[in-house]
Formats: C-alpha cells, structure tokens, sequence
C-alpha cells in the first residue's frame, strides 16, 4: 500500500471540504473519484494542492476504472462520500438514488473487497474502507425522544434515507461476511462553505439576496441538529484514525433548530452583513409552502461515542458556524454563479412551483 487515500464523491460538498482539509492536516496523496454529477463541482477544489491530488471522474459503480484505480494508486484507506444526497429529488426521481447509493455502492465494495484481498496480509489488517452516512436512517424523531444513538433502530422514511440505509446495511455485511475492515460515520445536518444552493440554508442565503421569496416547508417547526461542514470532516479523519473496526460512530452538533429560527437567523445575519437596500428586513421574503411529502419532524444526534472514545467535539458554534458560512456566500459571487447553471433553474423551477 501507499500512503495515498480515495475519496469518492470528493467534488461535493462535504468530499470536498474534507479534502481541503485532509490536504492542509495530512500527508500522503488523495485521489478523488467522482462521477461530477450535477452536485459535483471540480471548482470546489480549486484551493487544494494539486501536486499531490488527482481528480478522476467516474462513476463509483463502473468496476473496470475502479479496479484499474484501486490497482494504480494502492490506497491504504477509501472513504465513500459519493451519493444522490437531496431528499426532495429523491423524492420527485428515485431511481438515480437506488443505482447510485445502492446498487453502484455494491460494486464499490466488490471492488474494495478485490482490492483488499490481493493485499499481504499485515497491509490488510492496515486498510479502512469508511462509509460516510447519514442520521436520517434512523427517521423521525417526537418532540420528548431520546437523540438517535448507534443503537438505535434503522427505519428510514424516504427513498433517500432508505437508499443509504441500504448501504449501510450492505457495508456491515460486507464486514461480518467477508472480513473488510470498514467504518460507518452518521452524521446529521451539516452546513458551511461549497453547500449546493438546493439545501435548506444556501438556498435561503442566496434567494434573500436575490430578492426572492424564502419558502419554508410547512409550518417551518421541523428541526435538524446542526453541524459546521468542518467539524464533520475533523470527526470523519478521527475516525479514520482511532476507530473501531466493524463499528458505526454518530457524529452530531448538539445543536437542534427549528427550520424556522435557522431561516430567521439567516436573515438576521444578512440584514446585519448585507442590508437590503429599502431598509426592510430579509424576514419580510418568508414564505410558507406546501410541506415535503413523509417530511421528518426531528433529528437529533447523542454524540457521546465520538467524545468518550475518539475525544471528538466541535469546535464552531452555529452562531459562529453560521456567520462564516453567510460571510463566505458574500464573499464567493463566482463559485455561486458558476453553480447556478441551466439545470439548477430547471430544479428550482419543478420544486417550488408544485408548492405555491
Ligand atoms: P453532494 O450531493 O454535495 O455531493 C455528492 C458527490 O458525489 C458529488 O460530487 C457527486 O458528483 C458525487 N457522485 C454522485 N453519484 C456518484 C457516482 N455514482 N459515482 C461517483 N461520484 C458520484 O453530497 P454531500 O452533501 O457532500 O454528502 C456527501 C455524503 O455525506 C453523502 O453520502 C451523504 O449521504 C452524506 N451526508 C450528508 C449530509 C449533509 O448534511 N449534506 C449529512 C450527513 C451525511
Ligand atoms: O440529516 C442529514 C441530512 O441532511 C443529509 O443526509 C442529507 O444529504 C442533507 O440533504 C440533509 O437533509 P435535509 O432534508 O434535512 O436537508 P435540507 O437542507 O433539504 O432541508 C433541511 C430542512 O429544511 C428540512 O426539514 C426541509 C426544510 N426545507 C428545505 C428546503 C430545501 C424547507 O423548509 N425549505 C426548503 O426550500
């Protein structure tokens, strides 16, 4: 093995924020797969080193290119951010969710199960195989429930939640069957820097400062737990690091907010970093639309494995999370232009109009 790492679906959101960051903290080389999807975004990478990254674009399911990489490169660890990740699209198109967080993800594996094996022994015993997932596996939360917890059982209510926990369940069988020594990371809500403008907060960021109107699905008191992009990606190299094998680590902010305090904080940062120019607050573009269908009341993430075993904690608060987050869309007018393209008005245009 090299001291080299595979990152799928690195031209993302998160794939690429951990990249930046993997490139800033640690050695070693970093081969980003990525099919670049609507959502994948070779720009994101822009700041990173390219004398020790290299971007190949495929698709994670395409067996021949992954196993001719795996062969090449000789990668001590493959993380596997890459996926369909917008529960509304999962929602209007699910099949593009089955083949790639289900089916293109069984070929991930075969791939790294090939791979593994054709390893001397002590190097195997060395590889991680670390799948990056989700807390929306877990469903929905009442308002007087325990946070989810690794133990918590599996039930997903939309076909993007049940597509990754479809591939969660394939990751632990591939552990228990075959030996692969794998990870499986559960993260909730994250937010921060390159967030593709179709999720809740760069979506409202950038319509407020278009003058549009913000809509807020239902009556807006649905929460998500809340965590800064970065402080994901510091959780996801420790447990690369220092986790335990077979093990599944929740990775949370602690931070529950309702989507309507979210959406009213956001506002309240612009009118405070970039004042409309009548006077008025941004607030005034709320909007209330009709509701996502099976919508999730809450999710919320006890995160005491990551602190009692690995000594993780965030580090941004999302009062401070926040205001970098607004601070960098104003600051970054081409990065939001250049992913504002044709499809993303078509997007925006299927969505919202059913909703008014
Ligand atoms: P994203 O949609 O921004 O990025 C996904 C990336 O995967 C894109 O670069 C895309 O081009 C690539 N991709 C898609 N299909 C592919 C395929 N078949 N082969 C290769 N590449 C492909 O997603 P994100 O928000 O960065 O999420 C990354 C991972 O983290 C996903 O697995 C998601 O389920 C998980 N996750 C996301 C959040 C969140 O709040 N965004 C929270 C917890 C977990
Ligand atoms: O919990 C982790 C998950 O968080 C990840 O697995 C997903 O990949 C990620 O997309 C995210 O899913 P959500 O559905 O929670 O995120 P989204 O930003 O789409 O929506 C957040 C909340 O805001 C949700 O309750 C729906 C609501 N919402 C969203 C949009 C886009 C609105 O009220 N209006 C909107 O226009």
């Amino acid at each position: 093995m090299t001291d080299c790492i595979v990152v799928t679906g690195g031209a993302g959101f998160i794939g690429s924020n951990f990249v930046l960051q993997w490139l800033q903290h640690e050695g070693g080389r970093v081969i980003v797969l990525d099919k670049l999807t609507y959502a994948g975004n070779p720009a994101n990478l822009g700041a990173a080193d390219t004398g020790r990254y290299e971007l190949v674009c495929a698709d994670i399911g395409n067996r021949s290119v992954v196993d001719a990489l795996l062969a090449q490169h000789k990668p001590r660890a493959v993380l596997n951010f890459a996926a369909e990740s917008h529960v509304d699209r999962s929602i209007h198109g699910p099949g593009e969710f089955i083949q790639t967080n289900v089916v293109a993800t069984f070929s991930l594996l075969e791939s790294v199960r090939a791979y593994w094996l054709s390893l001397p022994e002590s190097e195997q015993q060395a590889f991680r195989f670390l799948h990056v997932s989700t807390d929306e596996v877990f469903g929905t939360l009442g308002p007087d429930d325990a946070a989810f917890s690794e133990a918590t059982s599996y039930a997903p209510n939309s076909p993007y939640s049940a597509s990754k926990a479809a591939s969660d369940h394939l990751v632990r069988a591939w552990h228990h069957t075959y030996g692969l020594p794998v990870l499986t990371t559960n993260c909730s809500n994250n937010y921060g820097p390159l967030h593709f403008p179709e999720k809740l907060i760069p979506l409202m960021i950038l319509n407020a400062l278009e003058g549009k109107p913000l809509p807020v699905y239902g009556d807006g008191q649905q929460v998500r737990d809340w965590l800064y992009v970065e402080d994901h990606c510091t959780g996801i190299r420790r447990v690369l690091e220092s986790g335990r094998v077979g093990e599944t680590y929740n990775i949370g902010g602690c931070n529950e907010q309702k989507n309507i305090d979210v959406v009213l904080t956001v506002c309240a940062l612009l009118d405070e970093l970039s004042p409309r120019a009548d006077g008025k607050a941004y607030s005034e573009q709320i909007s209330y639309v009709k509701d996502r269908p099976g919508h999730d009341r809450r999710y919320a993430i006890d995160a005491s494995r990551m602190q009692n075993e690995l000594g993780w904690r965030p580090s941004e608060t999302f009062a401070t999370g926040l205001r970098k987050t607004v601070q960098w869309y104003l600051a970054n007018p081409e990065w939001v232009a250049n992913v504002k393209s044709g499809a993303y008005r078509d997007w925006v245009e299927k969505n919202y109009t059913e909703r008014c």
